[in-house]
């Protein structure tokens, strides 16, 4: 198989874990016999740098054109004070806006050789396996409007949903549930919030479709409290933009490190684009320290959702879980036994 798979590195961390991605899709391109080809794309601080925006039509175009997109990550305190135009967080949002990938899945499972990194109880982690599923170009990172008032005393943000934009992520979240062990936790705020009303409202719709779901809704305060306290409960969890960007941080303590979660990043059809939870560090950037496991992670995810080369995935996730075992981590894990390492090493490992 022959796949052109664009790279944006980003800043800080991005950068050297989009490497481990490289050289893990090598040795499996070498193993099976497929033709992997790279081509770099600027995003971030890094092309605000050399092109004066985070998010240049080239990189929009070379994404558009490739079978999939790795995404290390961006941002970083030299770019902190630019106005909101030239933060390289804009060039993320507009990446993920500009190729329609409003289905972020984020899986969460906690390694059996990760239990003692995480700083919960072992009986409390032990088990859990979650998927949660962000809204990924709607709700309150995109609603219009969103300002600072002239006279600098107020400021607005809106959180908006259309309609058919929950359909179409709470569609994906039965779908994948349906996949896994068939429970769905619709997160909202719905005691509050009207955007949260249409969306339960939805939920209740679209249940009709999926009765062999069994559907539960939560709201985010308790679902926050449960996820740390309680987290084998969950099986899907779908919900709007910030809650589950902030709910997915969260859950990687389960797993003993932000370093750890991958993400993949859909739409109904087309370029898919696979990037770690986690963003550029910039407090260890540059010093070879950054866990790529997230990042590789993330590359078995392309494998399985962009290819379609199932095998693959799975020999990539074989190959971290057999690293962990043999003892191997990274200095963002809490582990005592075993050999630390650095980005390098791990990724040679894996
Ligand atoms: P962060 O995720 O970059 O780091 C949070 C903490 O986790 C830091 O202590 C960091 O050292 C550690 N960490 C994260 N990934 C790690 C890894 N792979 N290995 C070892 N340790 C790791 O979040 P932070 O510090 O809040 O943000 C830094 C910059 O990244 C900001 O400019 C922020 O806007 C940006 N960011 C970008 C994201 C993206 O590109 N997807 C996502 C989140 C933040
Ligand atoms: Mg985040």
């Amino acid at each position: 198989m022959k796949k052109q798979i664009a790279l944006l590195l980003g800043d800080g961390i991005g950068q050297e874990v989009i490497q481990s991605a490289v050289e893990v899709l090598d040795a499996v391109a070498d193993e099976y016999g497929h033709k992997f080809e790279f081509e770099s794309f600027d995003i971030g601080g890094a092309a605000i740098d050399r092109h004066e925006t985070p998010l240049p039509d080239k990189t929009i175009r070379g994404c558009e054109q490739a079978d999939a997109v790795l995404l290390g990550a961006v941002g970083g305190p030299r770019w902190e004070n630019h106005p909101s135009h030239l933060r390289p967080e804009k060039g993320l949002l507009g990446i993920r806006k500009a190729l329609g990938l409003f289905a972020n899945l984020r899986p969460v499972k906690g390694f059996p050789q990760l239990l003692h990194a995480s700083p919960l109880k072992e009986e409390v982690v032990s088990g859990s396996d979650l998927l949660i599923i962000r809204e990924l170009t709607g709700g309150l990172y995109f609603g219009e409007p969103s300002e600072i008032r002239e006279d600098g005393q107020s400021v607005v943000d809106t959180l908006a949903y259309q309609r058919h934009e929950i359909e179409r992520i709470v569609d994906q979240a039965f779908q994948s549930a349906r996949l896994r062990r068939k429970h769905l936790t619709s997160v909202d705020k719905a005691n509050v919030l009207e955007s949260s009303k249409l969306w339960r409202e939805v939920v209740e719709e679209k249940r009709k479709d999926y009765p062999d779901v069994a559907v539960e809704h939560l709201l985010v305060d308790a679902a926050a409290m449960k996820l740390i306290t309680d987290p084998t409960q969950f099986d899907v969890i779908v919900t709007e933009n910030m809650f589950g960007d902030i709910l997915s941080d969260e859950a990687s303590v389960l797993t003993g490190s932000l370093g750890m979660l991958p993400s993949a990043s859909l739409r109904t059809d087309g370029v898919g684009l696979y990037e770690p939870v986690h963003g550029s560090a910039p407090d260890i950037a540059g010093q070879g320290l950054a866990n790529p496991l997230a990042m590789i992670l993330s590359t078995a995810l392309m494998l399985r959702h962009s290819f379609q080369l199932e095998e693959e995935a799975k020999a990539v996730e074989e190959a971290v879980q057999e690293t962990l075992r043999l003892g191997y981590h990274t200095a963002d894990l809490n582990v005592v036994e075993g050999e630390q390492v650095g980005t390098d090493v791990m990724t040679r490992l894996v």
